[in-house]
């Protein structure tokens, strides 16, 4: 097991993929905090990891809330002796597919200014649990958002050059404390989709313009990787359980490209 005995909280945990992280991270022996807003999808990802032998909690708070956060990370550090890894997977609905001389300031902060908050408050509340024991894995997600030209996305793919960023000035700040920060960057999901994700709702002006389902649209994208295909929840599931174990131990301020080749680093 990559995670024997290590306390992960994933912020989303009730998401497609904060959940499929967080069930990874449970397969592979960490006790899982799982955290969002609506406590239903919580227990129900929660219930799941337990029948399969998983230890799994579940929290209610607004990730926007830094006080609520850093209460729930003490309370964690407190049960368990300490936060080894902090997966920070909260999604943001918000406008995409409106092109710039239609797009307000307004629609185009709202997930500037929000995961940017995410990442700061999550990373602060964790790491500071972290520090005290000298080790610990800050984890992001983003898109290839910020690194593929196209319209209709300005203020989303700002957002990703944001979480990328911070990541790394994250790895800086922290390395001395012996804490690792890095990034996932899975391209589009089609599955996410079936898991109620919000990118529906975020893809859906942009496949409404095209006059095509969002499932044809994503099948767009996957026909513009040189795989011909998007990531999987398991796939990017893997991905996070081998970056918050020390097999990843020389990793630290990466952005890990699964954009199955639409990008190339
Ligand atoms: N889906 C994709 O294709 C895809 C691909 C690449 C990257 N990503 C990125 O990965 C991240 C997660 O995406 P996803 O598809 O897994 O999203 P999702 O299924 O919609 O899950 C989002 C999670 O965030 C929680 N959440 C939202 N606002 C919150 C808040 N203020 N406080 C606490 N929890 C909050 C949601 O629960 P509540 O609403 O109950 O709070 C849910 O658990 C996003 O950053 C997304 O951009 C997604």
């Amino acid at each position: 097991m990559l995670l024997r005995g290590q306390t992960a909280i994933v912020y989303g945990g009730s998401g497609a993929i904060g959940g499929a992280a967080a069930a990874a991270f449970a397969r592979e022996g960490a006790k899982v905090f799982l955290v969002g807003r609506t406590l239903q999808k919580l227990e129900a990802g929660a219930q799941e990891i337990v029948r399969q032998g998983g230890v799994a909690k579940v929290a209610v708070l607004d990730v926007l809330d830094e006080r609520a956060a850093e209460h729930h990370a003490q309370a964690v550090a407190r049960e368990t002796g300490g936060i080894d890894i902090a997966l920070n997977a909260v999604g943001f609905p918000h406008i995409q597919g409106t092109p710039l001389a239609e797009l307000s300031l307004a629609d185009f902060m709202l997930p500037v200014e929000s995961y940017a908050k995410a990442v700061f408050i999550t990373a602060k509340a964790a790491s500071r649990f972290m520090a005290q024991k000298g080790s610990g894995v800050v984890m992001n997600i983003s898109t290839p958002g910020s690194r593929l030209p196209g319209i209709g996305y300005l203020g989303y793919g700002a957002a990703c050059a944001v979480t990328e960023g911070m990541t790394r000035l994250l790895a800086a700040e922290l390395a001395p404390r012996g804490i690792r920060v890095v990034c996932l960057q899975p391209h589009a999901i089609p599955e996410a989709l079936t898991k109620g994700s919000h990118s529906r709702q975020v893809f859906q002006p942009a496949a409404d313009r095209a006059g095509m389902t969002v499932e044809e649209m994503l099948q767009g994208a996957a026909e513009g990787t040189l795989l011909k295909r998007l990531p999987t929840l398991g796939e990017v599931a893997d991905v996070a359980a081998f970056m918050a174990s020390d097999r990843a131990r020389a990793m630290t301020g990466a952005v890990v490209n699964m954009t199955c080749g639409a990008l190339v680093d």
